[in-house]
């Protein structure tokens, strides 16, 4: 197991505390002997244990066991559309729920591998930047592990379910003036300059190594099969890579035989890698003032978008961005057709699909995984401007 800069491609140890590469400044990635995991896995396979982060223990980077940190993460639902699949087009349609981590969102994933991290390392506190629901899974496994936990939010611009849930697992919350890519900078510095402080965002690669777990997921519950598209919706732009490395690493040691095409949704008002993408460059251009009712992903300068430009291109997905209108429409649809209540970011999934199945880019016939990365309780305020205000007005019973 090694690191690797995704850009230079210099090795490093895997013990290293640094976030980036020392060398270049690319970003960095946990690399495994998936050789040796291969000739593991021929032996004994991943067993006839239900689906859940810890599964797949031999795809995580950690030493100790007796160190790990667990709220029971993932195992989510893997569920079939039928009655949304006939509205939008496509006849076989799921919906991967990460609401249903203990958190409310797929973050837990990736914290259960980073906290268990920080705690191998020796640290005492953990940090992050978030536009809510990483600081709500960080306070929650720093809480379980008994680390202190700073989390650094743009004020005024969280959803009040992930700003409670941050406060109420004890972590100390400062809210600066200005936008996530302010504050994630404002950690940056903080963890750089105090060695003590664990930073985990998703520029922390061992983070992202629980990530990979949707992939893992998604392919099992099919019954070792990978769908045509995974859709995935881009903030930070971590996941979608995290997901597509899921998918390679399970190919690469024969559990499944292909990579779905990632397909990556930003809205609108955030949408520096779908323009990238659709303009075929291999960087992109920061948005200043990102807008969109979907905070969490109200990020104008992905850290992690040299990666998600590399996931999508690598397995021949694609990119587009919705509008906020689109958005909150596919929030009701999935909620009303198939009872399945999700945040703004992850109904830009259902959003985008639809307007990629309208244009043919994703086919009737294709099999399609939408990941809906938080639960619908994260942003209640959002959720009632959309949903209720309008019946409360007609007179309608509440
Ligand atoms: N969906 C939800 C619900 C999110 O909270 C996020 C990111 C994303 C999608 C995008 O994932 O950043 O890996 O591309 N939320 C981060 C946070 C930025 O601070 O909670 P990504």
């Amino acid at each position: 197991m090694w690191l690797e800069c995704i850009e230079c491609g210099r090795k490093f140890d895997v013990g290293s505390r640094f976030y980036t590469c020392p060398e270049c400044g690319g970003l960095l990635e946990v690399e495994l002997d998936l050789e040796a995991i291969k000739k593991k896995l021929g032996d004994r396979g991943l067993g006839p244990e239900p689906p859940r982060v810890w599964k797949y223990r031999d795809f995580l980077p950690i030493f100790d066991d007796s160190k790990i940190v667990s709220l029971g993460e993932g195992g989510t639902p893997l569920i079939r559309c039928d009655r949304l699949s006939k509205e939008i087009g496509i006849e076989e349609l799921y919906v991967k729920f990460e609401g249903s981590n203990p958190t409310g969102s797929f973050k837990d994933r990736g914290m259960t591998v980073g906290v268990t991290r920080a705690l191998e390392l020796g640290v005492r506190s953990v940090a992050c930047a978030s536009t809510g629901n990483t600081s709500a899974s960080l306070a929650a496994y720093a809480a379980r592990a008994g680390l202190r936990c700073v989390v650094v939010l743009p004020k005024g611009k969280v959803a009040l379910g992930k700003l409670v849930q941050a406060l109420i697992y004890g972590a100390k919350v400062l809210a600066i003036e200005g936008n996530f890519d302010e504050a994630l900078a404002a950690v940056r510095q903080l963890c750089e300059k105090r060695g003590d402080i664990y930073l985990l965002n998703s520029l922390n690669p061992f983070r992202l190594q629980g990530q990979k777990s949707i992939g893992f997921e998604i392919a099992e519950q099919l019954g070792w099969r990978v769908p045509d598209k995974v859709v995935v919706p881009m903030g930070n732009c971590a996941n979608i890579w995290a997901i597509y490395k899921g998918f390679f690493e399970f190919k690469a040691v024969g559990v499944t035989k292909e990579v779905p095409e990632m397909v990556g949704i930003q809205a609108k008002g955030a949408s520096p890698i779908v323009k990238a993408i659709k303009r075929g460059l291999d960087t992109f251009e920061p948005v200043e003032k990102p807008e969109t009712i979907a905070t969490a992903i109200r990020i104008g300068n992905p850290v992690n978008g040299p990666k998600a430009i590399r996931a999508i291109r690598s397995s021949g997905g694609t990119a587009e961005s919705v509008s906020d209108a689109e958005i909150i429409k596919a929030q009701k649809l999935l909620a009303r057709l198939e009872g399945i209540g999700v945040e703004p970011a992850s109904a830009a999934t259902v959003a985008g699909l639809k307007k990629l199945a309208r244009r043919g880019e994703i086919a009737r016939d294709d099999c399609v995984v939408c990941v809906a990365t938080g639960h619908l309780l994260k942003d209640p305020e959002e959720a009632i401007k959309v949903a209720a205000a309008s019946r409360l007005m007609d007179g309608e019973v509440f």
